[in-house]
């Protein structure tokens, strides 16, 4: 169980969406909500004032660039979107121990700078990817001994933690230990319309089985009231 500012700092609502869309939503959840996510697709578009425009609307912002590169240029890519704002930031486990080291060393350079170091998740395997799809490029592993493979790599080189769902977010935990910065998407408070999301849980679970942070986009973003919606998780939460 969790308390109230517990509950609050555990959801990122997901902004797939807009900027002047994003923006007003972020107004109406600004005193309620602690955290947002800003994909790719937002971030490309509007860059890194969209992250300013979040934080100047008391929000902290989880930016999934889902980066991957050479050690060089990600040291200097993390070095930047801490300096921009990011307060995670995603990077790709298949980029290797020396890349994840590399975005440590760039988020490092920036702590000082700021309140708190910009936190490190790693991407394991897409959950678009099956089977076929990673022996089509090589990696004739079963997928949960490939994500546990990539986890205990990135967490090892550097990273505060990964990304994965929340049906793996208990063999995760046990995995990379108590301190481990777990984040999962694919979150559905119960009766909620599951749309696109295969493998779900409810937050309330999802908290249970040891994720840190929970992604969680349309059953607030879209909801009618997304104040509301995100109040009656924190409720969840906390009950
Ligand atoms: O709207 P919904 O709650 O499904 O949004 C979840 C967010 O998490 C989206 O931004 C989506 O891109 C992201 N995500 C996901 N499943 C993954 C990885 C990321 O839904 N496996």
């Amino acid at each position: 169980m969790l308390t109230e500012e517990q509950a609050r700092e555990a959801i990122i609502i997901a902004l797939d969406m807009g900027r002047e869309e994003a923006l007003a939503l972020c107004d109406r959840l600004g005193g309620t909500a602690r955290w947002v996510k800003v994909g790719m697709t937002l971030y490309y578009a509007y860059g890194p004032q969209v992250v300013q425009e979040m934080h100047d609307r008391g929000l902290k912002v989880f930016l999934d660039l889902k980066l991957h590169d050479i050690p060089f240029q990600i040291e200097g890519a993390a070095e930047s979107a801490s300096r921009v704002g990011a307060d995670i930031l995603s990077i790709h486990g298949l980029g290797g121990s020396a890349m994840i080291a590399g975005a440590r060393r760039g988020v490092e350079k920036v702590a000082p700078e700021r309140d708190e170091r910009t936190r490190l998740v790693a991407i394991s395997v897409l959950t678009s990817m099956d089977q076929a799809a990673l022996e089509e490029i090589g990696v004739s592993l079963p997928v949960a001994d490939e994500v546990a493979r990539l986890a205990k790599m990135a967490v090892g080189a550097g990273s505060d933690g990964i990304v994965c769902s929340p049906k793996e977010a208990a063999d995760m935990r046990a995995l990379l230990g108590p301190d481990a910065l777990i984040v999962t998407p694919g979150v559905r408070p119960a009766g909620a319309a599951v749309g696109d999301q295969k493998r779900v849980a409810t937050p309330a679970a999802a908290i249970q089985a040891g994720a840190s942070k929970l992604v969680i986009g349309r059953p607030i973003t879209q909801a009618p009231d997304p104040v509301a919606a995100f109040q009656a998780i924190v409720a969840e939460l906390c009950a």
